[in-house]
């Protein structure tokens, strides 16, 4: 399995937690920064994970900004992306359950790393239930094209 990881500067600390601890569950991430806490602008960072995801280099992405709003808005943007901002474990497993979300993402100033963590074990863990979801999420896509 590899992972996109991305954040502005406000979701840097806790994408550099979350990529420690994915490292250590010998998990492939594939970090697309930013790498500092210098102030940027987090729609550059969705559009790259967004678009690695897309292009299926990598199996998910997981992006963070201060909210998780922004960064998740904007990826949204790219089609076939099913971007999931989580603020808990049930929304990380209903957002795989029922959307099929290929990015998950968080929020740097709104969520712990120890939470953060739970929420990304439970992303990854958790199948596409497909069925009657599957046709809902058809109907997010046949708005754009997939
Ligand atoms: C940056 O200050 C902040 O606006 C950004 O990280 C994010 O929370 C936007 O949605």
């Amino acid at each position: 399995m590899s992972i996109a990881l991305g954040s502005d500067h406000a979701g840097f600390e806790l994408k550099e937690q979350v990529k420690e601890y994915l490292q250590s569950r010998n998990i492939t991430v594939t970090d697309m920064g930013c790498y500092n806490t210098d102030r940027v602008d987090y729609p550059d960072f969705a559009v790259k994970v967004a678009k690695s995801v897309v292009a299926g280099e990598q199996e998910f992405g997981i992006l963070v900004c201060g909210t998780g709003i922004g960064i998740s808005i904007t990826a949204n943007k790219i089609k076939g992306v099913r971007a999931a901002l989580c603020c808990n474990e049930y929304m990380a497993e209903k957002a795989r359950q029922h959307n099929d979300a290929n990015i998950l993402a968080l929020g740097g100033r709104t969520t712990t790393a120890d939470e953060a963590k739970k929420i990304v074990d439970k992303f990854l863990s958790t199948s596409f239930e497909g069925g009657r979801h599957k046709l809902r999420v058809d109907k997010i896509h046949d708005l754009t094209g997939k």
